[in-house]
């Protein structure tokens, strides 16, 4: 039996700022309440994993630097349950950082500087592929070099994970990337980029046709994540809604990954598809009433108190 999730991506030290509205190009604002959060997206979705997790080994494959961040970084995942020793540490960059500015509605604004997390190679996949071993999900992004995640995504695969990628930040994919992937999972900004139009909000209808047009590209099963919508499922066994959860925003930083890292737990437990997103959509619901990216993710009993 699998029973292990495995993610592949970044690790980043957030350094977050709470502004009124966004600095214009050119002007100076004054913020505050500046914190440094581990984040991430890789790391956030093992995070998420990991503190959802009840019987389900979640491990996180990548680079740090060799500076104080990466052993804070790697300390956040190992207290969530995450099995760090296949984060390798790098001499030649630093530890990836991100700059993020939170506004009052809780929207945020991202700068990553990728730092090691640019330095993942598909060698180093190859030397760590005992990671995807008894993985019933392995979870990917675009944070890190898009070879390093085709490798990845061929090694899960071969191993008889289920492979789940997160198209953020949105970029234009091969063929030989979509093709591999079991299960694709953009929100509404990264479908439409993929899709090769201008991002803009949508409703379920829409979502619906892109979801269809995303899988003629070679995902088995795409979801569009709509944000407190819910999100919208499209797969080789039927199509569904799920409805989101109506919350007071604080920050939405992570709350996609978090959405991730808990449908991989759901799935990976064996809940069905419908079940997976509703437990997905809680739990990505209560990390946007919180600041930050891993500080902001629940723990399992949050979730299902939350659900009940
Ligand atoms: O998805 C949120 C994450 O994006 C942040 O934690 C930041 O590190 C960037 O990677």
């Amino acid at each position: 039996m699998s029973h292990a999730v495995t993610v592949t991506g970044s690790l980043n030290m957030d350094f977050v700022v709470q502004v009124e509205r966004l600095p214009a190009p050119g002007e100076t604002t004054m913020g505050s309440g500046f914190k440094m959060i581990p984040g991430g997206k890789g790391a956030n979705q093992a995070c998420a994993a990991g503190r959802l997790a009840q019987d389900t080994a979640v491990r996180m494959v990548g680079r740090v630097g060799h500076d104080p961040f990466a052993d804070h970084l790697k300390a956040s995942l190992a207290a969530a349950g995450v099995d760090v020793n296949h984060v390798i540490a790098t001499r030649s960059e630093p530890t990836g950082v991100a700059l993020i500015w939170v506004e009052k509605a809780g929207q945020n604004s991202i700068v990553v500087a990728p730092g090691a997390n640019g330095e993942l190679t598909p060698a180093d996949i190859e030397s760590g592929k005992q990671a995807y071993q008894e993985a019933k999900c392995a979870l990917f992004q675009l944070e890190t070099p898009l070879e390093a995640v085709a490798a990845a995504l061929k090694a899960a695969r071969a191993a008889g994970a289920e492979t789940v990628l997160d198209p953020a930040p949105a970029r234009p994919l091969p063929d030989e990337v979509l093709s591999a992937v079991d299960l694709l999972t953009p929100n509404e900004s990264e479908a439409c980029i993929l899709l090769g139009r201008a991002p803009e909000r949508v409703g379920f209808a829409e979502a619906a046709q892109m979801a269809r047009e995303l899988r003629a590209l070679g995902p088995k099963a795409v979801i569009v994540k709509l944000g407190d919508q819910g999100c919208y499922y499209s797969g080789p066994d039927g199509e569904m809604a799920v409805e989101g959860f109506r919350v007071q925003a604080v920050d939405t930083t992570a709350a996609g990954d978090t959405f991730n890292g808990a449908l991989a737990v759901a799935l990976t437990e064996g809940q069905e598809m419908r079940a997976a997103l509703r437990f997905a959509n809680a739990a990505a619901a209560i990390s946007v009433t919180r600041l930050g990216a891993q500080a902001s993710i629940p723990s399992r009993a949050e979730v299902e108190e939350f659900l009940a």
